[in-house]
């Protein structure tokens, strides 16, 4: 696994760069697969992509997942989906038969299965299961990544493609991808902001450091991206 760390200035240069990085992974592609993750930080990413590169990344050629959905309605202001539907979905011409959010409205167990099924027929199977292309992540300021907490370690080797976690603190239910189909994917992009981070970064990014309780640490990929701001890299060292 190759993994490639870049620090900018702040969150809207990391999302500058992450929609440059996207312009540059799609071209040339008539079919690319890709795992949106939620939280705040994509917002602001969202938001470019739909002000400046409307007319800059063909996305009819794109299949969109999530790494992760809370098990909530896509009006609920918690979903994922809702987000992205209204900071970018709705601003560029994508395929809304290419959208595939998690059904957070169902029963999670059995959304769960339903959506490993459906990342497997449209994505490539490698290793003897789905590679999506481009996996996009974040990290909470515990570590976690998609829906996996600290607390919930056996989702990084649990062998089904997707299971029903739960928030350690609210205990909403979500539906994530588990470890071993996020590292199956073919690159891993990372965007990570705010000095509240650095820790966890810093021990992440650290092969030599303890990572038993940053499941962030422990996704691959073939190729990994990093794209941090001065705060979240505060304590790399220089
Ligand atoms: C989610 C995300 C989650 C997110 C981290 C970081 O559904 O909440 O998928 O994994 O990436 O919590 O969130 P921030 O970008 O808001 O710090």
């Amino acid at each position: 696994m190759t993994k490639d760390i870049k620090v900018f200035e702040d969150n809207p240069a990391v999302a500058q760069a992450f929609a440059d990085f996207l312009v540059e992974f799609t071209s040339g592609r008539s079919k690319t697969t890709i795992a949106l993750s939620g939280g705040s930080t994509p917002k602001l990413l969202f938001d470019i992509l739909a002000k400046k590169y409307a007319d800059k990344i063909d996305w009819q050629s794109i299949h969109f997942f999530w790494g992760d959905e809370r098990c909530v309605a896509p009006e609920d202001s918690d979903s994922n989906f809702g987000m992205t539907k209204s900071l970018l979905f709705d601003h560029v011409n994508i395929d809304p038969e290419k959208v595939h959010r998690v059904l957070g409205e169902n029963d999670p167990d059995i959304e769960a299965k339903r959506y490993g099924s459906l990342i497997s027929e449209v994505c490539t199977e490698e290793n003897g299961l789905p590679s999506v292309d481009l996996m996009i992540l974040g990290m909470g300021d515990d570590g976690h990544t998609a829906s996996i907490f600290p607390h919930q370690m056996e989702l990084l080797s649990a062998p089904e493609i997707c299971a029903v976690a739960e928030h350690p603190t609210s205990g909403q239910k979500r539906v994530t991808i588990n470890g071993p189909t996020l590292n199956n994917s073919g690159t891993v992009a990372f965007l990570v902001t705010g000095a509240k981070k650095a820790e966890k970064v810093s021990r992440a990014l650290n092969p030599m450091a303890d990572h038993s309780d940053i499941p962030a640490a422990h996704i691959t990929g073939r190729e990994q991206h990093w794209f941090l701001d001065k705060g979240a890299a505060s304590l790399l060292p220089s």
